[in-house]
Order: C-alpha cells, then sequence, then structure tokens
C-alpha cells in the first residue's frame, strides 16, 4: 500500500529548501488561511521555533524518504490534555491517495498513546471538502461553527476526536 511508505520525522536544515517551494503556492494559503514565510531567515526562525517549543509536536511527512508535508500539535493544553492539529501535504501529486488519512492516524497514535492527550481538535475551512473528507475518515467528527466577524468570511468548522472514540475506532478496525 501507498500510504505504508508513510514516515513521520524531525524537520531537518535541508527541509529549508522545500518549505521555500511551498511558500510560492497560493492555493495552499487559501485552503490553510495561512502561508510559510517567504524568506529564508525567517522560514529557519519558523521552523526552529516549531522544534523548541514544548506546545508543539511538529513533523515532517515523507512519502518515502522524500519530503511533502507536515503535520503538527500545536497549542498542546498539558492539563486539559488537549491539543490543535494542523496538517499540509504542500506536494499536490499526492493527494487523494490516502496519505493524509494514514499522517493523520501515525500523529493521532502519538499523540493518544504516547503523549496521553485526551483530545485533538482542528479547525478548517467548510469549503475545504478534500480535507473534511479526509478527518472524517481520521475519526474527526464535526462539533460546531466558528462565528466570524465578518458574515463574508469562510465559514470555519470546528472538529475534534477524543481518546476514547479513537480507540473505539481502532478496535472496531481491528487496527
Ligand atoms: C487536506 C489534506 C491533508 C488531505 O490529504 P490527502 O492525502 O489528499 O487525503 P486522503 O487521500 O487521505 O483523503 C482525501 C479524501 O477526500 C476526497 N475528496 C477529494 N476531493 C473531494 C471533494 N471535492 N469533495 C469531497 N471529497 C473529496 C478523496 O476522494 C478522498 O476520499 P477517499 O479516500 O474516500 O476517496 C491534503 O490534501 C492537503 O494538505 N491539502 C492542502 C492543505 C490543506 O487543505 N490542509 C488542511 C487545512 S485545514
Amino acid at each position: 500500500m501507498l500510504s505504508d511508505l508513510i514516515r513521520l520525522r524531525k524537520p531537518q536544515k535541508a527541509d529549508l529548501e522545500f518549505f521555500i517551494s511551498w511558500s510560492q503556492d497560493v492555493e495552499l494559503r487559501s485552503l490553510m488561511g495561512w502561508e510559510y514565510p517567504k524568506d529564508k531567515t525567517e522560514l529557519n526562525r519558523w521552523l526552529f521555533e516549531r522544534t523548541q517549543n514544548r506546545e508543539r509536536r511538529f513533523f515532517i511527512i515523507e512519502y518515502a524518504s522524500q519530503p511533502i508535508g507536515d503535520i503538527e500539535l500545536c497549542n498542546i493544553a498539558w492539563r486539559s490534555g488537549q491539543a490543535e492539529l494542523k496538517i499540509c501535504i504542500a506536494d499536490k501529486s499526492y493527494w487523494d491517495q490516502g496519505l493524509g488519512t494514514r499522517s493523520l492516524k501515525i500523529i493521532l497514535k502519538e499523540a493518544f498513546t504516547t503523549l496521553g492527550l485526551n483530545e485533538v481538535y482542528l479547525r478548517v475551512y467548510a469549503f475545504n471538502k478534500r480535507a473534511v473528507c479526509c478527518y472524517q475518515k481520521a475519526g474527526f467528527t464535526l462539533k460546531g461553527f466558528l462565528k466570524r466577524k465578518d458574515p463574508n468570511w469562510n465559514e470555519i468548522w470546528l472538529m475534534s476526536l477524543t481518546k476514547v472514540q479513537f480507540e473505539k475506532n481502532q478496535s472496531q478496525i481491528g487496527a
């Protein structure tokens, strides 16, 4: 299976070149609602911050040893056991092949088993159907809508998955 070739690993200096090319992609920006820094110095700082922060666990997504995106748990609230999830498979040639779902399953296992968290949540634009479908396949369910200041702004969905539900899903698929 293609998804067997997915691995999550810590970022390295050589990854900067990939982030620089991904930062040029305007479609990614519109899907995520934020963008990678374009400047190398700023990007270096951005990446360093992600590796040094106690409230984050940031990983490069590799497919067959090639970086294709990144995934992270951020805003980790150790006391309540909650964290936010962000993912970007920046190389579009890898979309729709189950690699996002696989990456989510790996990081969710890390969140609930290794880190001992209780709930992982995320925010996603309602129009981003691919992302919503991928999150649902990984077990996330819709919890609500975030109220926007301007009604013309894109609708944002809040989705989450608890450890209890994750384990229930795992036992149902015999994983
Ligand atoms: C969102 C993202 C992580 C998903 O990863 P992926 O590897 O493409 O996802 P998967 O292949 O695991 O699952 C995608 C599913 O969406 C489906 N899909 C694709 N386009 C769709 C659409 N327009 N409407 C409904 N479903 C759609 C695919 O068919 C697939 O479902 P299937 O396996 O049942 O066929 C990845 O596409 C990505 O990083 N996109 C750009 C950044 C982004 O949007 N990040 C999320 C911000 S919240």
